[in-house]
């Protein structure tokens, strides 16, 4: 069984299209069984409410150290029985102990594809916009494992959409999340149901 826990700062639609995916089937033996936020007015925080699944605000300015922060970090995550980790629209960086006690087991989906227009800095429409400044013809979404680096484990799925010639970030953006609710299930899924193997520091395998 999947336990997931989901982390998220903002408005939570694709912690929403995991949920949707979930109660529908569409995930097997997966339940999602916490939404943590370090952002108290994070939307993903209501959507958990209102659809009954433990929502917990923890934000690193609530403890005096990062040992303290991680520690309750990881006790929130085995009160929940949480074995694998989606971040869905989460801002912080997670610290190595948290990284190290779920290995290979933290997911996260970036609006564009990687290895390009990742790391610091590039999030929200500052990634679209990087994206169009630069004359790339495609964007798209990733999914891929995190490691202690931002937006640098390895991939497991990518799709990719052209670029209008009259796009812009925000319009770039509303194309690219309507991939994420789609390939962000599907990869977790994946996970669900074992297939994903990773060989290597850059490589994934992915069973059909
Ligand atoms: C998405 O674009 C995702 O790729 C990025 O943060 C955004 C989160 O959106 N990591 P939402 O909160 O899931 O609506």
């Amino acid at each position: 069984m999947l336990n997931i826990g989901i982390f998220a700062s903002g408005k939570g639609s694709n912690f929403e299209a995991i949920l949707d995916a979930v109660t529908q089937g569409k995930i097997p033996d997966a339940r999602i069984v916490v939404v943590i936020s370090n952002n108290s007015n994070a939307g993903a925080l209501v959507i958990a409410k209102d659809r009954q699944i433990p929502a917990v605000h923890l934000s690193r300015k609530q403890f005096a150290d990062d040992n303290e922060f991680n520690e309750a970090l990881i006790s929130i995550l085995q009160k929940h029985q949480v074995n694998f980790i989606a971040l869905a629209g989460y801002m912080k960086k997670l610290d190595p102990p948290i990284i190290k006690a779920f290995k290979n087991r933290i997911v996260n989906i970036h609006p564009a594809l990687l290895p390009a227009f990742g790391g610091t800095g590039m999030y929200g429409l500052h990634v679209h916009e990087a994206v169009i400044g630069s004359g790339c013809r495609y964007s798209g979404a990733t999914v891929h494992i995190v490691n202690e680096e931002y937006d640098a484990g390895p991939i497991i799925m990518q799709e990719r959409i052209e670029i209008a010639p009259d796009e812009t970030a925000t319009s770039l953006s509303k194309k690219i999340l309507a991939v994420e609710h789609r390939i962000y299930p599907e990869a977790i899924r994946l996970f669900a149901e074992g297939k994903i193997l990773v060989n290597g520091l850059h490589r994934v395998t992915v069973t059909p």
